[in-house]
């Protein structure tokens, strides 16, 4: 479920890993507040009120998408990540817009599989022992366990003992013979790929129905037996139709949808595929994100009260070259502001995933402990603004191919070194980087 988070706690949240944009922040914070307020009303006056989704605008690397799956993130929302420019492809159809909420009910029914098995894991694996135990008896031992003669009682004796062996993994390189599941079927792989989604019908269940079962008796270690049956058990113990409700549900309710790339769909025709014309897919996204009902094969998708956030560079267009009735439905811009050495340094030491933090974790499973020195990071950072400046504007990505260049030989000498503690300081960035930076041509294929 949505947590109700205030839009001023949304926002210290997302400052933890984004630097800067603040007006994005607060926007998103205000369009995610919105709908909560909007689900709070009367159904009649919720009709009235249009859902207030939002563009991002800016150019690339700045943290558009990071903000958003961020933001997904910390409110646990289903969220899903879709390049408008896929919909103007070759091979697609009008009506194929709906597929991003089908991939995103689907996704969402897989996570929450996911949390509930996770859940009745341990109960799982209870019965999986129980069931080895089944397996390493004989069952002329397991019968007695129902009667109450005395030599019954060694064999429950014996199970306990067996099963305090079998918890220590004592027994784990024994076999014993299991029935396991062969569900490899290739033939229903190839048949539900063919877009047979639409009829929100699963032709892999379905097929997969019909198919006779194929099992197979086969000799496997204990270790390998409770693991394969413990999954199979919790598999068993999800009650997977509760699952679906509380996944359409979920992507009712608190759903998130990223459109990026919208600005590839503005203007008229011009699109790769003769079929779709950009407006056409415009026209297409309209009734998904003014709210209509998209079947699935999890049942009927109301998208009313799911959040679009759009976002593109707009360097060629503005949002003003959409048709009319989209920018009503994204009523809140906002434009992010490109990112200079200052903020690359902070992005480089402040969020709580750093990027030089991650470099100094992965090298101190090697023992090397890394440092860097404040003009070290300065230096970085003024290097990333500058090769961004001579050759192409990628924003905060240049941080990633200047880091790996940086690091190279460490990295790839950190099991062999002799000097366990490594210190980057501006010197020793110059020493890696310089030559690169001075020749623009170098810069742009290694940088
Ligand atoms: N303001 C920022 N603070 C912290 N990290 C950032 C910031 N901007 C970008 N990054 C980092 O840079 C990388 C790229 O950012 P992101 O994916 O958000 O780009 P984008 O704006 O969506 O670009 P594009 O238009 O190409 O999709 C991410 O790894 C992200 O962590
Ligand atoms: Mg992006």
């Amino acid at each position: 479920m949505m947590k109700d988070l205030k839009p001023s706690q949304i926002v210290d949240e997302l400052n933890k890993y984004i630097i800067g944009q603040d007006n994005a922040k607060k926007a998103v914070a205000i369009a995610l507040r919105n709908r909560w307020r909007r689900m709070q009303l009367d159904p009649e006056l919720q009709e009235e009120i249009a859902p207030k989704n939002i563009i991002l605008i800016g150019s690339t690397g700045i943290g558009k998408t990071e903000i958003a799956r961020r933001l997904a993130n910390l409110t646990d929302s289903p969220f899903y990540k879709v390049e408008a420019s896929k919909f103007t492809e070759v091979g697609y159809v009008g009506r194929d817009v709906e597929s991003m909420i089908r991939d995103l009910v689907e996704l969402t029914v897989n996570r929450l599989k996911t949390k509930e098995q996770e859940r009745v894991q341990e109960k799982a694996c209870q019965i999986a022992e129980e069931r080895v135990l089944d397996l390493l008896l004989p069952p002329k031992e397991k019968q007695s366990l129902d009667s109450n003669s005395e030599f019954d009682n060694s064999g429950a004796n014996t199970r306990k003992k067996l099963k305090t062996m079998l918890q220590n993994g004592k027994l784990d390189s024994r076999e014993v013979e299991l029935d396991i599941n062969d569900t490899s079927s290739p033939v229903i792989e190839i048949f539900s790929n063919a877009g047979m989604e639409e009829m929100g019908v699963n032709m892999k269940d379905m097929l997969g129905n019909l198919m006779p079962k194929n099992t197979k008796k086969r000799k496997i270690k204990v270790v390998d037996a409770l693991k394969i049956i413990a999954q199979e058990e919790a598999a068993h113990l999800v009650d997977m139709e509760k699952v679906k409700t509380d996944a359409v549900h979920m992507v009712e309710q608190s759903g998130i949808i990223f459109l990026d790339e919208i600005d590839k769909i503005v203007g008229k025709g011009n699109s790769n595929n003769p079929d779709v014309s950009k407006e056409g897919v415009q026209r297409d996204l309209l009734p998904i994100v003014e709210g209509s009902s998209v079947p699935t094969k999890y049942g009927i998708v109301n998208t009313d009260h799911i959040l679009f956030m759009a976002s593109g560079a707009f360097h060629m267009s503005k949002p003003s070259d959409l048709i009319p009735e989209l920018q009503g439905r994204f009523p809140i811009r906002v434009e992010l502001h490109s990112l200079g050495k200052k903020e690359f340094a902070q992005i480089l030491t402040t969020p709580k995933n750093a990027l030089l933090l991650q470099y100094i974790a992965l090298l101190r499973t090697e023992g090397v402990e890394l440092s860097f020195t404040d003009d070290g990071v300065d230096r970085i950072a003024a290097i990333a603004e500058e090769v961004n400046n001579t050759t192409e504007n990628i924003g905060a990505r240049r941080l990633h191919t200047l880091m790996e260049k940086l690091l190279e030989n460490i990295l790839f000498q950190a099991p062999d070194v002799k000097e366990k503690n490594i210190e980057i300081d501006a010197g020793f960035v110059d020493s890696q980087l310089k030559d690169i930076v001075e020749n623009e041509d170098l810069s742009r294929y290694i940088l």
